[in-house]
């Protein structure tokens, strides 16, 4: 379940601003649920949920399967919605330090493939997003002797950071394995664009469907975001139920945090807040902030308006933005992401000398001082004119993460259509791709 704290946020606004705007809101809400909004068309991120198609969860958790079976990597090519999705799932629900199939190289009379740990997950790496040749060039230099398969991700199939990654992947697969065709798996379009054009010819191993009514940024749920995270060894059914069940609750519920989420951005956005942090305390959490980022900001950041969303991670940020956050500018909110359950922690140890001076902290745990930590930065930042609230969830386990993405979905919805904008267009990336394409001759 997933909770919103917002009184550091309401004490910067007028008693009844909510009450008034609250109309406006199930307003909003309604043209999300009924598909009379903008961009309706771009709905069916919700439909996948109505009615879970279970077959296609069977598929993924085979294919999912033989990757952990065959391959030491899974090479994820892809960019913005068709990769910062799989990647925010998988910071959170994995190890810090996870061992891999590949960390242990197959011996010399193993059967091309064949992992020597079996159970062991391949490690997902991803490439295709961003034009660096070094990064490129390390990561297949590093990759040589590994059983590696390739997913790669794009709805138009044109994206060129991507299909220029997959061309060069595609070379190098070619001098690396007899097949590369069968360690090939495209994710795009069901008939549109150049990766349905290569599967003609190429015949990879497996086609995965990015629906048409679904947009990047919302694809999380769909198997752009779905293969990795299965493969990762995530237990993608609980991940992609925990959405299913948010999705019939938010809907349900006119009274939900998620609206309240949308409404308190946008009452502060109209008093001159224009920046929002979301802030974690969990480093493994930074990536659902960088997916969330991409949501909030593609689909509000058009015709002059929208919050400017920018992530934190505490408590290293705060030795870094944390003078910004308390005195600069007072265009700023915040909005603290935390789980109710931490995902692990350690008691401190008393020491005999106490050299140190930490004896009054010893006995308490690592999470005892990030409560401490939260609760001081919400209350020294309200004090410092920094409106925040805090979203809480459950625990970083795959439902209650496949909850907190569809908040943010329907939320995004919501504040879109309040901000009277088409939340699921994107039409201002495309400046930047007329101008690099100018310059590359196409
Ligand atoms: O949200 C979006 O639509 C974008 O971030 C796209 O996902 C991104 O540009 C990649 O596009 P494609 O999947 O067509 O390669």
């Amino acid at each position: 379940m997933i909770r919103l704290d917002d009184e550091r946020a309401r004490s910067f606004l007028a008693d009844d601003d909510l009450n008034t705007l609250w109309p406006n809101v199930q307003e909003a809400h309604e043209a999300v649920l009924n598909k009379t909004g903008a961009g309706s068309d771009m709905l069916g991120w919700r439909d996948l949920l109505l009615d879970p198609d279970d077959a296609l969860l069977e598929d993924i958790e085979a294919t999912a399967a033989r990757l952990r079976r065959d391959a030491d990597v899974l090479l994820c090519l892809g960019i913005g919605g068709s990769y910062l999705g799989a990647r925010a799932v998988i910071s959170a629900l994995t190890p810090y330090l996870q061992t891999h199939a590949s960390d242990h190289s197959p011996s010399d009379d193993a059967p091309e493939g064949l992992s020597v740990d079996p159970t062991a997950p391949p490690e997902v790496r991803f490439a295709g997003h961003h034009t660096s040749g070094a990064y490129l060039a390390e990561l297949l230099a590093n990759l040589e002797g590994k059983s590696v398969f390739v997913n790669v991700i794009s709805k138009s199939g044109t994206t060129l950071e991507t299909a220029l990654s997959f061309r060069v992947v595609r070379e190098w697969m070619q001098d690396q394995y007899d097949n590369p065709s069968d360690r090939t798996i495209i994710t795009t379009d069901s008939d549109q664009g150049a990766l349905n054009a290569l599967h003609e010819t190429h015949d990879f191993y497996k086609k995965y469907v990015i629906p048409d009514d679904v947009g990047g940024r919302f694809s999380v749920l769909t198997p752009v975001g779905l293969l990795p995270i299965a493969a990762a060894g995530i237990d993608v059914r609980s991940f992609f139920y925990g959405a299913v069940s948010a999705c019939e609750t938010i809907s349900a519920d006119d009274e939900h945090a998620a609206f309240r989420y949308a409404a308190l951005r946008y009452l502060l956005l109209n008093d001159g807040y224009d920046v929002e942090a979301l802030a974690v305390f969990e480093p493994k959490l930074q990536d659902v902030g960088r997916w969330w980022q991409q949501l909030f900001g593609e689909s509000e950041g058009k015709e002059g308006t929208g919050l400017f969303p920018t992530v934190v991670q505490y408590t290293t940020d705060l030795h870094s933005l944390g003078q910004y956050m308390q005195q600069g500018q007072r265009n700023l909110i915040e909005t603290f992401l935390m789980p109710e359950t931490d995902p692990g922690s350690l008691t401190i140890p008393e020491t005999a000398d106490d050299g140190d001076g930490l004896n009054y902290v010893a006995g308490k745990t690592m999470s005892d001082v990030t409560h401490a930590a939260y609760d001081g930065t919400a209350q020294a930042h309200t004090d410092g004119g920094v409106p925040n609230m805090t979203l809480r969830f459950d625990e970083i386990a795959p439902g209650p993460i496949g909850e907190l993405l569809y908040f943010f979905e329907h939320a995004v919805a919501v504040s879109g259509y309040l901000l009277n904008v088409n939340p699921f267009n994107q039409p201002g990336v495309e400046d930047y791709k007329r101008e690099m394409y100018d310059r590359l001759g196409r």
